[in-house]
């Protein structure tokens, strides 16, 4: 089975063509990547040189690309996106024409084509702020806060209607907080983890109280497997971790485990909007697709600060100077930066 993998160079999607090539069961993956800040063909070394794997450097936004990348394929999954929330308030048109315009694009073309299978990568966070011990099945309502997270729900959107306007044989996945190897150090744990070792501060918006549903990396794309080859058509599964953690307790962890003292917390002004609580409910993975999560958060934290203190020349390639102006601006000038965002009339309009 030919596969168009879509933002391939990622975080997840360079995880799931690792995976699906590991297998040696016939995979092929064409990854389809614009490479952004967010993209790195460093995380795909380990497959540069197998034959069932090739890259294409092109644009979601761009039917041309997208038509002769998807000609020949039977199947897209599809994880390119603007992910970071941060980024999306600061900046929400980027996450909007990708994340939206992208994957209507994306839908038309694999119409066009007759693709087999459509495999959407979306997220918990279409559900919104769960009350405290409530949690989200597949038939919640759909309640975003972010404009990431409200370009992701309409993307499901789109989805949906065109699984049932156009027959589309697609699945969504909406997955939770991952977590694990080659993960850009903008999201929190590998942030944290980077400032551990610069012994800097790590920086926990608001209270810290903000629950998350952690999921190592490698059990996601085990599932985004199953849902490709097992899902039914217009379905939608929640995979999510065995762990609903504090974001203080997971700095607490990350500090016991790398030997470093509390000292290091250090609350910063919140994120506006900021969501209390992701948790979900996936009962549905293991009941259809016989799926659920194997990597203990204690076992997966172990692995992935192992993995990041011996990486420090991916580390290194990844910190450049747009990362660092990124951290100035929203770290070490957080304050000034948000309260610009927080005026009438600031244009946040790019
Ligand atoms: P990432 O930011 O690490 O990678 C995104 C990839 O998409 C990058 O390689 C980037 O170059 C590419 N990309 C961005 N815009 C593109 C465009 N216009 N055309 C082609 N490629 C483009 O993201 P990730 O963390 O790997 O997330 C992958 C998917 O999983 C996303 O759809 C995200 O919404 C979803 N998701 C992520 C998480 C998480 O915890 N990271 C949780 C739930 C769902
Ligand atoms: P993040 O990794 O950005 O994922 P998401 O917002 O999609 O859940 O953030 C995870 C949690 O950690 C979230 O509650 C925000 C919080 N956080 C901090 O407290 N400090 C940080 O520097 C970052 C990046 C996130």
């Amino acid at each position: 089975m030919k596969l168009l993998i879509t933002g391939g160079a990622g975080f997840i999607g360079s995880s799931f063509i690792r995976h699906v090539l590991s297998l040696g069961k016939g995979y092929e993956a064409v990854n389809f990547d614009k490479l952004t800040y967010a993209g790195n063909l460093a995380n795909l070394d380990a497959v540069a040189g197998d034959p069932n794997y090739s890259f294409v450097r092109g644009d979601i936004c761009d039917p041309a690309s997208v038509e002769a990348a998807m000609h020949g394929c039977d199947a897209v999954v599809h994880f390119a996106a603007e992910s970071h929330v941060d980024r999306s308030i600061y900046e929400p048109s980027a996450a909007i024409e990708t994340n939206v315009t992208g994957t209507f694009v994306l839908l038309q073309v694999a119409r066009k084509l007759g693709i087999q299978r459509f495999v959407h990568i979306s997220t918990d966070e279409v559900y919104g702020d769960m009350a405290p011990g409530a949690f989200a099945t597949e038939d919640s309502p759909i309640q975003p806060s972010s404009p990431y997270s409200a370009s992701k729900a309409a993307s499901d959107l789109l989805v949906r209607s065109y699984v049932r306007t156009y027959g589309t044989p697609a699945v969504i996945t909406r997955s939770s907080n991952n977590y694990g190897p080659y993960q850009f150090p903008e999201k929190f744990l590998p942030l944290l983890i980077m400032n551990v070792l610069d012994n800097k501060p790590l920086p926990i918006y608001g209270d810290g109280k903000q629950q998350r549903d952690w999921l190592h990396v490698e059990d996601n794309c085990r599932g985004i497997l199953a849902a490709l080859e097992r899902g039914r058509d217009g379905e939608i599964y929640n995979i999510g971790g065995s762990d609903i953690e504090e974001n203080l307790t997971m700095a607490r962890r990350l500090l016991h485990l790398m030997g470093k003292p509390e000292t290091l917390l250090s609350y910063v002004q919140d994120r506006p909007g900021h969501d209390r609580r992701y948790a979900l409910r996936c009962e549905k993975m293991e009941r259809e697709l016989g799926w659920k999560p194997l990597i203990s958060l204690e076992d997966g934290l172990r692995q992935t600060i192992d993995w990041y203190k011996s990486h420090s020349a991916w580390l290194a390639g990844v910190r450049g100077g747009d990362y660092l102006s990124y951290y100035k601006k929203y770290y070490e000038d957080r304050d000034s930066s948000l309260h610009a965002i927080a005026q009438p009339g600031h244009g946040g309009a790019n």
